[in-house]
């Protein structure tokens, strides 16, 4: 059945714009269904001019599946468990938060990163949906990179080289790529490191590179030596022809595919700009199949 929607294509880089839905109303069967097929064909869309409740994009999202809870009351949007704020404003006084916090500047180092949300969970997240409430007046964009694009354009011999290959995700590598100190024992203990197949196989039979910030080590390899792979990868990956930079307008909303796209929030003025996003994440429901 023809969509009831148009999808425009980026005409570079990545991903495609949706427009004529309105996704603060349920979307219907046939919506839904043509939305999967062309999600599944870019794996990054852009929805503008919406004006969403954290009700209405919890809605749109479990349209995707179960979606995750995030534990911390200060990080939940309108006491929404599977909403989080992405921000630097304060929650409780609403003005900007003090660039010196630390939870603030572990999230902000983090984000900043090339990353794939939650990839130290042994059960990788599916998608993750962010909108935009606050923007900075420049800076503040988002950087999106497909790595099932970068793969395709591996040759043959790389690509049999990379598929046998276990990669260890772990968060701690992240502080430590930026100087930041490990977590107490305790809060490590919670989200022990997870090993995921280098090359993931998806169920539309394309291929993902599974990278990205979280990425520690890659077993049976020094660590020096997998660094020097992964750091490659994440290059190859975020080449100009993989990417989208999107330039925040408040009420945009992008879903992307958070296996095979990894994310990246780009610098704005801490001190002197607000930025307000909501992130909702669909859970996972198996881990990662290796490619043959
Ligand atoms: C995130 O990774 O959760 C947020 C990305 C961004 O702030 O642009």
């Amino acid at each position: 059945m023809e969509a009831r929607f148009s999808t425009t294509p980026h005409s570079e880089g990545i991903g495609a714009e949706i427009s004529g839905l309105d996704l603060s109303v349920p979307l219907d069967d046939e919506d839904l269904m043509n939305l999967k097929t062309v999600f599944g064909k870019f794996r990054l869309l852009v929805f503008r001019k919406q004006s969403l409740t954290p009700l209405q994009q919890v809605r749109f999202s479990q349209y995707f599946g179960k979606l995750e809870d995030f534990p911390d009351p200060k990080d939940q949007a309108d006491g929404f468990k599977t909403v989080l704020r992405v921000t630097n404003i304060d929650k409780i006084t609403g003005s900007i938060k003090p660039v010196d916090d630390p939870g603030h500047r572990s999230f902000t180092l983090g984000t900043s990163s090339w990353h794939i949300d939650s990839s130290f969970r042994t059960i990788p997240s599916l998608a993750s949906a962010l909108y935009a409430i606050e923007v900075p007046k420049s800076g503040g964009e988002t950087m999106f990179a497909d790595t099932t694009l970068a793969y395709e354009t591996l040759s043959f011999e790389e690509v049999e080289g990379l598929k046998t290959l276990t990669v260890i995700h772990d968060f701690e590598e992240t502080r430590r790529r930026h100087g930041l100190p490990p977590r107490p024992p305790e809060v490590q203990a919670a989200t022990p490191p997870a090993h995921h197949p280098l090359v993931a196989k998806r169920p539309n039979g394309k291929h993902a590179l599974f990278v990205g910030s979280h990425a520690a080590g890659i077993e049976g390899m020094p660590y020096h030596e997998a660094r020097k792979l992964l750091d490659h990868l994440e290059r190859h990956v975020s080449r100009p022809e993989y990417t989208y930079k999107h330039d925040w307008r408040a009420g945009d909303l992008i879903f992307f595919d958070n296996i095979s796209v990894l994310h990246q929030a780009m610098p704005y003025d801490l001190v002197g700009s607000r930025r307000l996003l909501h992130r909702t994440t669909v859970a996972g429901v198996t881990p990662l199949e290796r490619a043959n």
